[in-house]
């Protein structure tokens, strides 16, 4: 084993509050990698590749649990720091073998991954029901409880399914939280709800049943690793490593700092734990990002589009129109629960400060089509009163805005920076030169090849020295991969 290596593995996670379009970036760079490895989170998660068919026919696929390399024909780790439903993966890979018959092949689960077992999603929804106005919004897969028993040593993990004590073992580790559930159901108001929770907490034992029944079929069909030293045995041999994040920066555990998060390290050092590799195997950080900003569930959302509306000398906060409008011609609806995403202009501030925080090397836009009909735009430049501490005090964050004139169309047939209208270059300097780091690609449209490279130009203002606006940009190795490569403005090749 090679313990001096430095910087193997690149990453490619969402610089804001997930639904970034992390999933078309992570298709589309599958090309230039071996293995695409999830490192956390679980089926929270929702990736959307638009993936064209042998027939030409384009098609929207969602992945949850598998990484999105998966339709490319790349290995698919879904790695220890993640928290897994059985019976949710056993479907996922058989709605994955409808696209790709040998969709096996490539997937591989973690023996030490983490599992959601049926008492974790009822705990998340009770939690969630009971909090009324509190709740945080989550995703109701049963994530938070699911970390907090890997978090008190008490697994489940993966292998730990396939033993012949799982159903007695975990039986009695659903059994210790029942007492919340019929808590919850003593204290609820709504006979129907109450009603639910009653089966549901009797159908415990039928539902771990299908849990352990899922995860032996999985093993039977899957490749079983040891995530760390899988990951390096391929990392020695040769091979290009992606790690792919889920949800965003702004919702990690830890850099978060409130309830409003989900409860893994969505950011790069959740890379290295969740692969089982050493911290210094990470290389490239590309940060992806919208043209505007959205968020599921609660919480903070400084730029959230609202306007104050007066009545009788009472303010009233009322979602403004636009959002309406992006809600719809970006299609933003989540992808794991269809709720509609709030939404609010690209908060500038939050995405430098995530930028430091994951070390990332290059951006990745996504959404500027959405734009297309916009007279004027508009970003967020800096907050009244800056807090120090922006993470700590985001529900105090009051910002400024800039206006931006706008008029002009994206089309997915623009593929390199002199294609780009005037304006969209202009917003793209203006985004690189305050956070510091470089604009490499800009999606055009939801297909995969519907994407304009504007790492040349970088490139080229880096070589010639003119990085006036690119103050802070990081040279990218030229290692072959896809924005090593990318010193020509070529788009990009398909895979398929
Ligand atoms: P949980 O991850 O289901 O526990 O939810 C915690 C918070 O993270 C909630 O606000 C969710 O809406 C949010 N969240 C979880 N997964 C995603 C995702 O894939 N995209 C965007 N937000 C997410």
């Amino acid at each position: 084993m090679n313990t001096q290596t430095v910087g193997r593995i690149d990453v490619l996670l969402g610089a804001s509050w997930g639904d970034e379009g992390k999933g078309k970036y992570t298709d589309l760079l599958a090309e230039y990698y071996d293995v695409i490895a999830r490192f956390q989170g679980g089926p929270n998660a929702g990736h959307t590749i638009y993936f064209t068919m042998p027939d030409g026919t384009v098609v929207k696929v969602t992945l949850h649990q598998a990484s999105s390399g998966i339709l490319a024909g790349k290995l698919s780790v879904s790695g220890d720091g993640m928290v897994l439903d059985m019976v949710k993966f056993r479907e996922e890979v058989n709605y994955i073998m409808g696209y790709r018959p040998d969709a096996c092949n490539f997937i591989k689960i973690a023996r030490d991954a983490g599992i959601i077992l049926p008492i974790h999603i009822l705990l998340d929804i009770v939690s969630e029901v009971s909090s009324g106005s509190k709740s945080i919004g989550s995703t109701k897969c049963g994530i938070g409880p699911a970390y907090e028993d890997q978090t008190g040593r008490r697994g489940p993990k993966f292998h730990q399914l396939l033993q012949p004590d799982a159903r007695e073992k975990f039986s009695k580790l659903q059994q210790r939280y029942v007492y919340i559930v019929q808590e919850a159901i003593d204290c609820c108001q709504d006979p129907k709800v109450r009603k639910e929770w009653e089966t549901k907490l009797g159908e415990l034992d039928a539902d771990l049943e299908q849990c352990l029944d899922s995860a032996r079929q999985l093993a039977a069909m899957v490749e079983m690793v040891d995530c760390g030293s899988y990951i390096r045995s391929l990392l020695d041999n040769g091979s290009r490593v992606l790690a792919e994040g889920a949800q965003g920066m702004l919702l990690d555990r830890v850099y978060g700092k409130s309830r409003y998060v989900t409860s893994s390290i969505t950011s790069p050092p959740g890379v290295p734990l969740g692969l089982g590799v050493s911290f210094r195997e990470l290389r490239e950080v590309s940060g992806v990002f919208k043209a505007y900003c959205t968020r599921v569930g609660n919480g903070p959302f400084p730029t959230e589009f609202h306007r104050d509306l007066e009545l009788n000398g009472f303010y009233k906060k009322v979602e403004h129109p636009i959002a309406h409008l992006i809600q719809l011609v970006g299609r933003e609806f989540g992808s794991t629960t269809g709720r509609p995403r709030r939404c609010g202009w690209l908060d500038l501030p939050l995405l430098k400060e995530m930028a430091y925080l994951g070390g990332f090397t290059r951006l990745l836009m996504t959404m500027i089509d959405v734009f297309n009909g916009f007279d004027e735009i508009e970003v967020c430049v800096g907050y009244e009163e800056m807090a120090p501490d922006i993470f700590g005090r985001l529900g105090e964050a009051k910002p400024i805005f800039q206006k931006i004139p706008w008029g002009c169309h994206v089309t997915p047939d623009m593929k390199t920076w002199t294609d780009l209208p005037k304006q969209v270059q202009n917003y793209i300097n203006m985004i690189e030169e305050y956070v510091g780091v470089p604009i490499e690609m800009v999606s055009t449209g939801p297909e995969r090849d519907q994407v304009a490279i504007t790492r040349s130009r970088t490139a080229k203002a880096l070589a010639s020295g003119s990085n006036g606006s690119l103050a802070g940009a990081h040279e990218v190795p030229g290692d072959g991969s896809l924005l090593g490569l990318a010193a020509s403005e070529t788009p990009l090749p398909r895979v398929s």
